[in-house]
């Protein structure tokens, strides 16, 4: 049977994942199919029976389903665990598993844009302490960063991360982040900040050091005032949309068999759609 797989949220309509997998479907003419479907909170049980049930191969879980559904499935990854959220579910001997791919994402497209670089990276500032930068300290951490720091608006969530996580993080207060500028070999805004119709990230970059990594994760617009900023001060910009196209790997090498490529092609294509939207 033509493996048959989703992505969930509430609300779902501005997921690109389908766009990403049907693309790669055509590209590898793999029979299957990958759909969008709008669950409410109240039904994602139901999904998810249906699922254990052999409905589907498996799938993406986003906003707000990405905590509820760990109670739900049989087993979670280390990322899982670690993140405190998953976005990919898959069936592994009659059991369902779920992963957190976003970590795996970030890492992956940092490695294709700056190849090598946790081997000079002593310092990472990453500002924001939600869900995302919960995911990239870990995968931080991983790689061996020496040092993170954690900024925060809201300090008691940068206190309670770095205390989760533990060495090498460390939380510093949200006002201290322009100093901090000066001492970071990577950079990392993973606050909805800069994103479109939110507000700006407020930040001087007036202490970056020129070739310091500057990732932000926010992905429309595709260059950020952050990105923009950073490059005019010879920092070295790595945008969102690499880490969107590169969580999606492994969900679809499992459902469908072949690991897919992240490629200019598929990035021009998703870059167009942002454009239009
Ligand atoms: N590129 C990708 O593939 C990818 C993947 C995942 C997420 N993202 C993006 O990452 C961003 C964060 O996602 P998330 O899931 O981590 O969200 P989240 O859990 O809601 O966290 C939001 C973060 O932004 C901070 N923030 C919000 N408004 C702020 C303000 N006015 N001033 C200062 N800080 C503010 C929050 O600080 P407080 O704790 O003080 O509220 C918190 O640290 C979103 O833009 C999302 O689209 C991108």
């Amino acid at each position: 049977m033509a493996p048959r797989c989703f992505v969930i949220g509430h609300p779902i309509a501005h997921s690109r994942s389908p766009l990403i997998h049907g693309e790669w479907l055509r590209e590898h003419r793999l029979p299957g199919s990958y759909e969008r479907i709008d669950v409410a909170p109240s039904d994602l049980p139901a999904l998810i029976a249906r699922l254990r049930h052999g409905e589907f191969a498996g799938g993406n879980v986003t906003f707000p389903h990405k905590e509820a559904v760990m109670a739900l499935v049989d087993e979670i990854t280390a990322a899982g665990r670690a993140v405190g959220a998953v976005n990919t579910l898959w069936h592994e001997n009659g059991r369902i598993i779920a992963d957190n791919s976003d970590v795996g994402g970030f890492l992956a497209h940092l490695d294709a844009m700056v190849p090598g670089w946790h081997g000079r990276v002593g310092t990472a500032l990453v500002l924001g302490a939600g869900g995302a930068a919960r995911g990239i300290c870990y995968g931080l951490k991983a790689r061996g960063v020496p040092r993170i720091i954690v900024v925060n608006r809201s300090p008691e969530r940068a206190s309670e991360l770095a205390s989760a996580l533990g060495h090498p993080l460390e939380a510093r207060d949200w006002a201290q982040r322009e100093r901090l500028v000066g001492e970071a070999d990577l950079i990392v805004n993973t606050t909805a900040l800069g994103m479109q119709a939110k507000p700006p990230l407020e930040i001087d970059l007036a202490a970056l050091r020129p070739g310091t990594i500057v990732d932000d994760i926010v992905y429309v617009p595709l260059k950020t005032a952050l990105l923009a900023e950073a490059e005019r001060r010879g920092g070295l910009p790595v945008d969102g949309l690499g880490m969107l196209l590169h969580q999606a790997v492994p969900g679809f090498a499992r459902w469908y068999g072949v690991t897919p490529q992240v490629t200019s092609a598929l990035r021009a294509l998703i870059e167009a759609d942002i454009l239009k939207a």
